[in-house]
């Protein structure tokens, strides 16, 4: 089992193939439509081909893609900052250590961009992502409250 950046030629489809399952499990009413999907190809072949903008990761077990996280450099009112925008683990690699291997993975990358922050967006209900990013330090600094009629 070992972390590597991703390398598009072979990792685009499986990378591509998890987003569906990335997108439901943290937006509950989500459907996943082929619209969706090109969308994230294109955004997933534009960032593939910028490894400065965007770390992207892969775990590999022999061959086989277990998972994945994409980090991006943004900038926002507050400065540039490291984005996690997607961390991914197919589901039999789940709950053996491997969320903090993507993550150690993508703090080095943030690190090497002389980043100071990381920042991330979590569902509440994603119990365990939220016990994975609070070992690692991080902290609720913002509210998305919702209401339903
Ligand atoms: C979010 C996600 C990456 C977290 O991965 P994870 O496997 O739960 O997290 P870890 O790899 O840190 O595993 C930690 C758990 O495994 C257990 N574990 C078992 N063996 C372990 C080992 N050798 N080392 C460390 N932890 C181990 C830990 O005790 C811990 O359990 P706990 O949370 O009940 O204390 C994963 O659940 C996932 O891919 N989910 C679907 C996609 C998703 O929702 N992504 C997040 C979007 S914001």
């Amino acid at each position: 089992m070992e972390i590597r950046p991703y390398r598009q030629q072979q990792d685009f489809r499986a990378v591509l193939d998890a987003q569906c399952d990335l997108y439901q499990i943290n937006f509950p009413r989500f459907v996943c439509t082929p619209v969706f999907l090109a969308d994230q190809a294109q955004r997933l072949r534009v960032a593939g081909r910028r490894p400065m903008e965007n770390g992207i990761f892969v775990l590999d077990d022999e061959g086989t893609m277990a998972g994945f996280v994409w980090v991006a450099v943004r900038v926002d009112l507050q400065g540039a900052y490291g984005s996690i925008d997607q961390v991914y683990l197919k589901p039999p690699y789940r709950r053996q250590g491997y969320g903090n291997w993507l993550m150690n993975a993508a703090d080095g990358f943030i690190k090497k961009q002389g980043l100071k922050t990381a920042r991330l967006y979590v569902t509440r209900e994603n119990a365990d992502a939220v016990r994975l990013y609070q070992r690692l330090g991080y902290e609720v600094t913002r509210h998305e409250m919702e209401r339903h009629f």
